[in-house]
This record gives C-alpha cells, structure tokens and sequence, in this order.
C-alpha cells in the first residue's frame, strides 16, 4: 500500500526509482507518479498519472537525466484515483515537491488554520504537507520549516520532500510509516521496503518514528524532530535480486507456494541449533507466567492465528483466545489480569496491528510480534519478535507466509509444552508432504470443471475448517468468486439453503476421527444437487476422493491441506485471466487503518 523511492547520488535517478517501485508494486496501487530535477529550467518535474508503474516508464522515456529524484505509487484514501491526486504534490509555488504514505488525521483543520490563502491543486489530506512548509518556509530555515509542519501532524507519515531551490538534498520524515534508507558509494535510496534498495544499496538502516532525515549524495543526517543528531546504524543488505524475481514461474504466487517446503525448512535451521530451539527463554517465561494468550492479526495471519489457537491449547495446554486486530484495537474484550499478546503479521506494518500495540504498550503488557520482517514497526514495537524466515512474498495473496506463522506457532507451542514428540522431524515430514503433493498435482482440472458458478464453499470440522477459512480467503481475494469457509456441521442451519444445482462444495478431511461426520455433511448437500470435491489425507481416502495428501502429525496438517487450496484459487483465477499477483482493490502491506 502506496510505495515510496527516492535517490541521491550519480546515478540518474529515473532508473533506480522505476525499479524501486516496479519492485514495489507488490504492495497494492492504483497510481503512480516521479518528480525529476530539470537542470535546463532548474525546477522539478512532475510525472504522474493513474494507472501502473508501466505507463510511468513510458511517460518518463524522454527525460533529461537528472541525479535527485523521488517516485510514489498511491492506494487512494483521500480523494479519488486520478491525475491530479498521484503523488507527486507540490506546494503553491511548486518550490517544495513531496510524496507522502499515511493518513493526515487533521488536514482539514491544518488547512483551515493556516492555509486559507493557499491555492490546492488535489484533494489529497497529502497537499497539505507541502503547502505547510512552503507557508512557514517564508519566515524559517528550510529543514526547521519542515519539523515545525512535522510537528502539526497528527496521522502517520512516510514523506520525502525537495525543494527546487536546494536540488542537492531530500529530506525524508517518518511517523507510523515505514521508511528505510540505503547507502552505496553510488548514492542514498530512501524507500518504504529494503525490496526497492536490492542492487543500489550495501547497507540500510529502518528510520525510527518521529525521525527527520537530511540525505545528499554521499551523506545521510538523521535527526529528532528537534532537530538534534541521532547516530544511527547501517546493517548489511543481504536481499539478493533472486529473492525477488519470479524465476521459471509465470507467477510470484506460484513461486512462493512451490517455496513452501524450503520455508519449513529454513525455519527448522533457523530455530534449531543442535539441542535447543533459537527462542528466547524470556518468551517462554513470560508465557508461561501469563494466565492467557491473546493472537491478534488480520487476514490470511489471522487464521495462521486460530490453528496458533489450537496448537497453544492442545500441546501447552495455555487457553488463547484470537482477535481481529481492527476490532480489538477499538473494542477489546474483558482481559484476563495477566495476559500475554501475540502479533502475528507477515510484513510487520499493517496499521490496525500498530494500534493494538500502541494500547498494548500503554497498559504495558509484554507482547511478541511473530513477522517475516524482523527490522518492520511491529517487530520493533512489541517486548519481543520472532522471524518468519519465509524470505520476500511479493504475492497479494499470502501463501508461503501462512505456512511460516504456523510452523513457527507450532515450534513454539512444542517449547511450551512436555515435548512428547520430535517437532523438528514431524515438521520436515510436512515439508516432504507438500513437495510431493506438488510434484504430482493436477489441479488445472478441478477449476475448469468445478469453480462455475458464481459461489464456492469450502467445509471442514476441526483444523479442517480453519484451513477452509484461509482457502475461502485465497478463493476469493484473487478469482474473485464469492466463496466462504464453513464449519462442516454448521451449514444445515442456515447456510445450506444457498447449495443449489452445481454449486461448489470443497471438503477438507484430514482427522480420521470425524471423517465419517464430513462424509455426511457432503452428502447433505449433495442431495440438494453440490457439485462436491474432496481433499483429504492418506489415514482419511475413500474411493473416488480427488486430492490424498501424505499423512503428517496431526496438529500439523493445515501446513499441508492449505496447499492444494492454494493451487484451486491460483488456477481460478489463471482460467479468468485475472491479475493474480495484483488483484483488484488489494493491497499486500495495508498501512492505514
Ligand atoms: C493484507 C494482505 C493480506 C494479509 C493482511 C495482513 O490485507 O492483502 O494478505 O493477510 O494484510 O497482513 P500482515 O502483513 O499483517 O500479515
């Protein structure tokens, strides 16, 4: 959601901005837009239009080359999708250009306030910002006419901002909003994901809250908003471009579901040297001391979340309950009085997470953030965090991120429990499960001659059903087909009504305990005419049942059963020629609330 790039340095810009945010497409856009410094009328200039990050590149062909420039893909919330509200914006006089990613809770305010004579040109609460500086600007020092604007803001902020008299410098703010800077000795990249620094930058360092940064070509200052130096620390850049291309798939998201097997993998090296697991004793601790378990999260790490739920509670027996972080944010429920929360986010950025870890740290509990990116706010914020070591999805569509939250749930669940098992080998027998899966799937066929109607159910008791929610999920955010996730022995009351001649009814069956209770709840709506498909594990077969699974520990088959209904929704969505690692209105790292 909305990506930032900016360079400095001796490079021509244009080039390292367009491969920033082509890179960051997979955040979720519907603009995109590039101010370039032109050296012959010594201004900036702005490109910018609806439309992808393509039509840039075409637009921006004839460019004079420039060394400074900043670039932005916008996912509208103030204003609609059009020319006039892509980023770039610029102030009255087009002096100060910025592009900016977050909210301005108060841009109405501010610009009633101090802005009434201003002449806007959007309908962005963004505008604001550059107008601001632009007004104090007139009586004060550029950068202390950029922290007094940063100190009126309330929202959150991502901003890069030039100013055409000064064409040697960005300035670069961060509020909520992730920015991070790279360096090389070719120049600074300032970006919000270390994906656009991959090729122009050896070293990076994540900005921390109410930061304002002073990059020229060779050089980065970081300051407090009071102006006063922070030292901070660079880190080696170990994302190589394999990490982020597709490589023989035609697809980021098959790539990362065929990735899955070599995630549980990494994460078995990763947590386990020899004889202990790589968690920290003070996680452990402190859930141990806790009297109850809060997951929140959103999406697809939401129902990562509810198998988290059943793996806590059956192996560590500690009881957990799961929320969705928009709703908890705002309408927590009765806590327990010694509660431990777990944040579970693939990017460790998505907004409604922020504002439960805000509340939590107030009431200062102790959390765990469980993210694929370890240097992300999230991460940062909670007590403690835990990799996911998935490396970058750039799929919408989460697929390898899931099968991460729940194998890292499950190692920590086994830490907390009698380790009556051996976690590390039934793990990897799950791995081997889905790598053979995948080698022999034929998946293609299902979708031709089952997902044709305009709706799909996907039924399951148990784990099963959860794994039928983030099937639904994945049905729906990239084939678009209205598809729900239903506990088998709850659709007699109520929903089996919608079953109708040919509707798709996907059973998962993977616990032979209640096979035969999903065997007829298939049948119920077989005789209302559903058109039925069965995924099921070896211990479960029947006769004529389409997907068998190898068997894996039983608390860890949503690793495995998830799989195929990756690959259902992935062809579905191929049959319709859809955007698959793009789908409409989606967005991969939501970021506002
Ligand atoms: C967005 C993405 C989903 C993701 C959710 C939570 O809606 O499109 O795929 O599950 O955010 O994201 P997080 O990064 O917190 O896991």
């Amino acid at each position: 959601m909305c990506g930032i790039v900016g360079f400095i340095g001796n490079k021509n810009a244009k080039d390292i901005i367009l491969n920033g945010l082509t890179r960051l497409e997979y955040r979720g856009y519907d603009s995109a837009g590039l101010s370039l410094f032109n050296n012959r009328y010594q201004i900036f200039d702005v490109y910018k239009d609806e439309g992808r990050v393509q039509k840039l590149i075409d637009s921006t062909k004839n460019a004079p080359f420039s060394n400074i420039g900043i670039g932005h893909t916008r996912w509208a919330t103030h204003g609609r999708v059009n020319q006039e509200n892509s980023h770039p914006h610029y102030s009255q006089t087009r002096r100060f250009i910025i592009v900016h990613n977050g909210v301005i809770e108060n841009y109405q305010q501010l610009k009633d306030q101090y802005l009434s004579k201003s002449k806007f040109y959007s309908e962005t609460d963004t505008e604001v910002i550059a107008q601001l500086i632009e007004t104090f600007s007139q009586t004060l020092h550029v950068e202390n006419a950029i922290t007094t604007t940063l100190k009126l803001l309330h929202g959150s902020y991502a901003l890069l901002v030039l100013d055409a008299n000064d064409p040697e410098k960005i300035y670069a703010a961060k509020y909520k909003s992730p920015l991070v800077i790279g360096k090389s000795s070719e120049g600074i990249t300032i970006a919000s994901d270390l994906m656009a620094l991959i090729g122009y930058s050896n070293t990076y360092h994540p900005l921390e809250d109410k930061t304002f940064v002073v990059a020229r070509k060779d050089d980065v200052r970081v300051f407090n908003l009071d102006h006063l130096p922070i030292d901070v620390e660079f880190k080696p850049l170990e994302l190589t471009d394999t990490d982020t291309t597709k490589g023989e798939f035609a697809h980021y998201m098959m790539k990362e579901i065929h990735e899955q097997p070599s995630v549980i993998r990494r994460i078995i090296t990763n947590y386990f040297v020899p004889n202990q697991t790589f968690i920290n004793p003070e996680i452990i601790q402190s859930i141990q001391g806790s009297d109850r378990v809060y997951i929140l999260a959103a999406g697809t790490s939401m129902h990562a979340g509810l198998v988290g739920k059943q793996l806590l509670e059956k192996l560590a027996f500690i009881p957990v309950e799961v929320h969705i972080a928009s709703e908890f944010a705002y309408q927590k429920p009765l806590l327990s009085k010694n509660p431990f929360f777990i944040l579970i986010t693939q990017s460790g950025e998505t907004a409604d997470l922020r504002a439960c870890v805000v509340s939590i740290n107030e009431m200062k509990y102790k959390s765990l953030t469980i993210t694929n990116v370890p240097t992300s706010t999230l991460a940062r914020e909670a007590t403690y965090s835990l990799e996911l070591f998935a490396g970058p999805e750039i799929a919408v569509a989460s697929t390898k991120a899931y099968v991460a939250q729940v194998s890292v749930l499950a190692i920590l669940a086994y830490e907390l429990s009698s380790k009556s098992f051996d976690i590390k080998k039934e793990l990897s027998i799950a791995a081997l499960s889905i790598e053979h899966f995948l080698e022999n799937q034929a998946m293609l066929y299902l979708t031709r001659n089952y997902l044709t109607k305009r709706n799909c159910f996907f039924i399951g008791r148990g784990l099963d059903y959860l794994v039928g929610l983030e099937a639904a999920l994945k049905l729906k955010e990239i084939s678009y087909i209205q598809t729900e996730g239903f506990a088998a022995g709850e659709l007699k009351h109520g929903t089996i009504a919608l079953i109708e001649d040919g509707t798709p009814v996907i059973a998962l069956i993977s616990d032979p305990t209640i096979n035969g209770n999903t065997r007829s709840n298939l049948k119920e709506v077989q005789a209302r005419g559903a058109n039925t498909f069965r995924i099921v594990m070896e211990s479960c077969k029947q006769e004529g049942d389409q997907v068998i699974l190898e068997d894996v520990h039983p608390l860890l088959t949503p690793l495995v059963m998830v799989v195929p209904t990756q690959l259902i929704a992935y062809y579905a969505a191929l049959e319709r020629s859809y955007d698959i690692d793009k789908p409409r209105n989606l967005a991969k790292s939501v970021t506002v609330e």
